[in-house]
């Protein structure tokens, strides 16, 4: 049986409910709690009256204040795309190289030239553009065709040995296949090579060295220098790479060289002006402009 009675200690009424001798105290509702409620309740009214809130059969109130979320995301929406056509036309109009010194420009390279990379590019350049077997490192200092932007804008633009009249086209005879050089000078020219880059050669004894490097040295300069320079630093007119440098295309060990001699090597670069728009291959070419000075 529940009786209301009289708190001994606090002096306040119980509601009469108790459980193993304790009793509920019948206390009132703290005044800061009604007043919260109270606000809110005000603050809601206030809000259906002014914003937009019920649903109604086929439309919704739309309060006195007239705000619609559809309406300003339209008008944003315009405003973005009216900031990127300027945009787009300045950094068309811009002549590249002077695009990579922009820093609103840059901003924009930085923000979308990797995910431009990864997507297009990386699956043959590896995703920092440190290149593979058969495809060049883009994040070095060692360009086949030039690494200003201009260039690599080119490059992309018409691609590399894809045919018709625009194509790049890089091509490494097939000096043995060709029967160009006969074993033992492509095998001389190899030695050579590889001193250059100063990489061990051979196993022969001293003088057997000696002489194959000076045998080398003139089959160089007669067959290869015309392209790949006197000083084999490479041109970047024929896309003939440095072979004096540490870093190779297809391989730096004799059987890769003698695979190249032999065989001749043209590698593949797709062109890109069709399936990419001119403002994606300028983000590419600042891009990967940049790679090599990170
Ligand atoms: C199908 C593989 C493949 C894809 C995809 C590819 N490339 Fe290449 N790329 C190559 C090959 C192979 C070469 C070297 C051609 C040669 O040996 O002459 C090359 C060369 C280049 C060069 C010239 C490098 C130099 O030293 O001058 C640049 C720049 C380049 N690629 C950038 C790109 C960019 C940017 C993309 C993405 C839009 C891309 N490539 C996508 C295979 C590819
Ligand atoms: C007609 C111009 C031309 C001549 C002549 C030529 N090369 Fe090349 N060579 C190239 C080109 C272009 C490439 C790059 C091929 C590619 O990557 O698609 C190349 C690539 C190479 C490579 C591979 C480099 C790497 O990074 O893996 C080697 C090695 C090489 N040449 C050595 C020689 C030697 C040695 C001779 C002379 C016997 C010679 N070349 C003559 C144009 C030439």
């Amino acid at each position: 049986m529940s009786v209301e009675k009289r708190d001994k200690y606090t002096g306040y009424l119980t509601t009469g409910h108790e459980w193993n001798g304790i009793t509920e105290l019948n206390t009132r509702v703290p005044r800061f709690l009604l007043f919260c409620l109270a606000v809110t309740l005000l603050f809601s009214l206030g809000y259906w009256y002014l914003m937009p809130a019920w649903p109604s059969k086929e439309d919704y109130s739309r309060g006195q204040l007239g705000v619609d979320q559809r309406t300003i995301v339209e008008q944003q929406l315009k405003l973005a795309t009216a900031e990127q056509t300027l945009w787009s036309i300045r950094f068309l109009s811009t002549p590249i190289n002077e695009a990579s010194t922009d820093s609103e420009f840059q901003k924009i390279v930085n923000h979308s030239g990797p995910a431009l990379f990864s997507d297009n590019c990386a699956m043959c350049h590896g995703q920092q553009g440190e290149g593979g077997p058969g495809f060049p490192r883009l994040n070095d200092d060692a360009w086949l065709w030039g690494g200003s932007a201009e260039d690599i804008l080119k490059t992309l633009q018409v691609g590399i040995n894809v045919g018709g009249t625009d194509s790049r086209v890089a091509q490494m005879p097939a000096f043995g296949a060709s029967e160009l050089l006969d074993a033992e000078s492509l095998g001389n020219v190899s030695v050579y090579i590889q001193s250059l880059s100063n990489r061990s050669i051979g196993n022969g004894s001293r003088v057997e060295e000696l002489t194959a490097l000076r045998k080398g040295r003139s089959v160089f300069e007669k067959n290869c220098a015309a392209c790949h320079g006197a000083d084999a630093g490479g041109n970047t007119a024929l896309g003939a790479p440095n072979l004096s440098d540490s870093y190779s295309i297809y391989g730096a060990d004799t059987q890769s060289i003698m695979q190249t001699l032999s065989d001749g090597r043209a590698g593949y670069m797709p062109a890109w002006s069709d399936r990419l728009s001119d403002v994606q291959l300028r983000i590419l070419a600042l891009y990967v402009a940049g790679l090599s000075k990170q």
